[in-house]
């Protein structure tokens, strides 16, 4: 293999040629302490570090930037961290969201513009794991993955309890008053007991598992948890791997192949994925510019089992369990049968390289294909007069009683408005209801909130009843689960058809044909659709104004139409 010449690396454009510009970039490195020999012709790494003080997911990326910076600084390259903007799950409103895109075109920028020749990207809570990637594909220079790791598991009185899906659990049954205050303080105070992401296979979980499957991480890196010592060693390992990927040239183009794109969408499957990563892989993928859509997605679904038992979609473990089972080296060589192993990845050596020998601990975690947690993937895809363009819903995560389902909509037009009436005990609902949440899309919510799980009506949460078909154009949390359709498109708010249902009328699921219909003729849908008027625009002015030109629909990955690979020409090295 032929070893890059330091005088073409990139940061040589900087500091090397014997210029005024040059020598005013060197005697800026020199106002930051650094010798000649510290910076010239040495691999500069840029550390993009998503880490903020109300990104409880990153508290321990300071202590982790050392630990790259260490791992750098031993292999003779020089690190530099570079904050990146910390879109983080809990606290950013309407919704994270609405800033990944802005978060990837922050890490494109800042990448291009500066003397980089690799960058260790750091992230994990949901929306920063694409928003890092989608930005460093586009940027191209070699980059690797440093997964921050889930938290520990959560505990009260003995009992595990897992992010979000624990909370929506023990809220029901606080609504329905089976808790005490003291017990619902207790879940409150158990449920986040550690620096990391959530610990179910959420977004984050599955966000952080694609990166590995897609071979942007170095092997196990995405299932260790956050506060273990294993993984300050692996933070340190990025630091030298990436040192050796910029004298290999080893650019994400030569690792995010269609066929590294079709492992990680197996391996998504495989894991009992977050709805969300239907729209954060395929943004990706165009990113990449690789053809990954709604229906590949599908059929690796029917085609993949799930094999990891971690819920929400699994039953019993969460992603401190599933680290001990083997983690994602595990689980990648239980199902190595169904993947490319033949594919590049960021170690410089093939998938099947990264995972050879590898021994799984607990096959009730991480189980075998003969005995899957459920025999279809994580995901489906459903089409028909209500979503031509695509809805996604979770089967294994829904009562298996609404799989096929016909029943009488209830519409709400918005969040406030099904807020205010779904406590009302007087709500006119019954278990074959189905409830409708619309204008919460890509434009509507305007981010697409995680608003798809909507909460069952008290009145039939006192009769017992824990599930019903929901439907909406929003997400929802990878945490959740029930018998949600989500990702409706095109959106109620541009005018789809879910904009012309009506309460009343009756909708029909198929999941096994993959059909959601709503039973209306086509006369009176048309004339509905005279009848239909935009709603105003949410805003006149700011991100809010350019995002909704530009943010395209679920199916196509809620990307900006003017950052996918295709188009324009790319924009190349800046002129220095
Ligand atoms: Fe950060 Fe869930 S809130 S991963
Ligand atoms: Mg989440």
């Amino acid at each position: 293999m032929t070893r890059k010449d330091p005088r073409d690396f990139r940061s040589a454009r900087w500091f090397a040629p014997d210029d005024l510009r040059s020598f005013g970039h060197r005697s800026r490195m020199m106002q930051l302490g650094y010798a000649e020999e510290e910076f010239l012709g040495k691999p500069i790494i840029g550390i993009l570090s998503t880490w903020s003080e109300l990104n409880t997911c990153h508290a321990h990326f300071p202590e982790r930037v050392k630990d790259v910076k260490r791992g750098v600084e031993q292999v003779g390259g020089l690190p530099v961290e570079i904050p990146a903007l910390s879109v983080d799950e809990s606290f950013t409103k309407p919704t994270s969201m609405l800033y990944r895109n802005m978060l990837a075109m922050e890490t494109e920028e800042m990448i291009r513009s500066h003397p980089l020749d690799g960058v260790v990207l750091m992230g994990g809570c949901d929306k920063t794991t694409p928003g890092l990637v989608m930005g460093a594909i586009s940027a191209g220079v070699p980059m690797i993955y440093l997964p921050a790791g889930p938290m520990l598991r959560g505990n009260y009185a003995g009992k595990i309890l897992g992010s979000g899906s624990d909370a929506w659990k023990y809220w029901d049954e606080r609504r329905a008053g089976n808790i005490s205050d003291e017990e619902w303080l207790g879940v409150q105070g158990g449920i986040a007991r550690s620096a990391g992401t959530c610990m179910t296979m959420g977004t984050a979980a599955t966000m952080m598992g694609i990166a590995e499957a897609l071979g942007l991480t170095l092997p196990g890196a995405s299932s260790i948890p956050a506060v273990d010592s294993n993984h300050q060693r692996m933070a340190s390992a990025c630091g030298r791997r990436i040192v050796e990927m910029v004298f290999e040239d080893l650019t994400p183009d030569r690792v995010l192949t269609p066929a590294a794109f079709q492992n990680a969408a197996i391996v998504a499957m495989a894991t009992g994925c977050s709805t969300n990563a239907v729209v954060h892989l395929i943004a990706m993928a165009r990113r990449a510019g690789v053809d990954l859509g709604l229906d590949d997605l599908d059929r690796l679904g029917r085609e993949t089992p799930l094999v990891a038992n971690v819920r929400p979609a699994g039953s019993d473990y969460l992603m401190e369990d599933f680290y001990y089972a083997g983690g994602m080296r595990a689980l990648m060589g239980q199902i190595g049968t169904r993947l490319d192993l033949s594919v590049l990845t960021v170690t410089g050596r093939t998938l099947g390289e990264n995972i050879e020998g590898v021994k799984v601990f607990n096959d009730d975690v991480i189980r075998p294909l003969d005995n899957p947690v459920y025999h279809e993937g994580s995901l489906a895809v459903l089409r028909g007069n209500l979503c031509p363009d695509g809805a996604v819903i979770k089967p294994a995560a829904c009562d298996p009683k609404f799989r096929v389902h016909e029943g009488p909509a209830l519409v709400f037009d918005s969040y406030p408005e099904m807020k205010a009436a779904i406590d009302d005990e007087n709500l006119d609902v019954t278990q074959d209801t189905v409830l409708v949440l619309r204008n919460a899309g890509p434009l509507g919510g305007p981010g697409m909130p995680e608003w798809g799980m909507l909460p069952i009506p008290k009145a039939l949460i006192k009769q017992g009843h824990r599930d019903m078909l929901r439907i909406s154009d929003a997400r929802m949390s990878g945490t959740s689960y029930g018998a949600c359709v989500l990702h409706v498109a095109p959106e109620s708010y541009v005018g789809g058809p879910l904009a012309l249902l009506r309460t009343g009328d009756t909708i029909r699921l198929d999941l096994p044909k993959r059909r959601l219909d709503m039973l209306v003729d086509d006369t009176e849908l048309e004339r509905r659709r005279a009848a239909w008027k935009q709603p105003e625009p949410r805003f006149e002015r700011g991100w809010g104004w350019m995002f909704s030109r530009h943010v395209t629909q679920a199916d196509k990955g809620c990307d900006f139409d003017f950052l996918q690979s295709d188009f324009g020409r790319a924009a190349g090295e800046p002129d220095i």
